[in-house]
């Protein structure tokens, strides 16, 4: 992978809107992978500051998000559908319509709804497939090197499917849930580490001493499930863009 090393999350995110307004440019229905979290926010930013800006028309734009929890009604204020819509959808001026989360087809269906909720997996890599592939996919990273909900231990060839929440992931999100881990879902659905991988571009953006570990592992530890981002050192067009506490752990 290619690191590179900025200064705060802004520089992080201006290279990222320019990567991606250009592809817009170049391919209009470009198809774009997103996730949730704080990472990436300043990119979604820069982006829609170069759209606006440079007046590029993202009507034709398609997304495909990371990752879902299982068991919201899509419209809680906390499921990953609102958030994309919030911080990707709504800023850029995308539609709705052209845009998809892995629960989406679920709709809050009760975990018992087994058949349903097995078939939901299989269904949206399918649909990642059907539109082509994911261009540029832009991903956080857990503290334990999790990409998406792919906690430490996921395959490594794994497909989006869906997974029980770790109890850490869950006390780490009770902050968003009134900070009662009761509200917490117990499970997720999201894009495996081999449905990341098949995107052309992946760009990972990690800030601040807490990731510095996760980071190391990611660049220069050996590729391994216990550390799901280390995959991306298997994948041909990688981009890791982190500032210098992120980076502090690197040789
Ligand atoms: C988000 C996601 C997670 C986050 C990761 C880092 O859709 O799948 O893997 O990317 O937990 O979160 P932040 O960016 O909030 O540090």
């Amino acid at each position: 992978a290619e690191v590179i090393i900025v200064k705060n999350e802004e520089e992080a995110g201006e290279i990222y809107g320019r990567c991606v307004a250009d592809l817009i440019k170049a391919k209009p229905d470009a198809v774009l992978g997103l996730a949730t979290g704080s990472s990436p926010l300043a990119a979604y930013r820069a982006l829609a500051k170069i759209v606006k800006d440079e007046s590029i028309d993202v009507s034709q734009v398609r997304g495909f998000a990371l990752d879902e929890y299982l068991g919201l009604p899509l419209d809680h204020p906390e499921s990953y559908h609102s958030t994309i819509h919030r911080t990707v959808v709504e800023p850029l001026g995308l539609d709705p319509a052209k845009v998809h989360v892995p629960g989406d087809v679920l709709n809050g269906a009760p975990l018992e709804d087994g058949d349903k909720i097995a078939a939901a997996g299989p269904a949206y890599d399918a649909a990642i497939e059907a539109a082509g592939g994911i261009d540029v996919q832009i991903l956080g990273i857990g503290t334990d090197g999790h990409i998406g909900f792919n906690e430490p231990g996921s395959s490594l060839a794994s497909g989006t499917r869906v997974k029980t929440l770790a109890e850490q992931t869950r006390i780490d999100n009770a902050r968003f849930f009134d900070n009662d881990i009761n509200q917490v879902p117990t499970h997720c659905i999201t894009q495996g580490i081999g449905t990341v991988l098949k995107a052309r571009h992946l760009v990972l953006l990690a800030f601040g001493a807490g990731k510095a570990e996760a980071i190391e592992e990611t660049v220069e530890g050996g590729v391994s499930a216990f550390c799901p981002a280390s995959a991306l050192q298997l994948h041909p067009h990688a981009t890791i863009i982190i500032d210098e506490e992120a980076a502090s752990r690197l040789r």
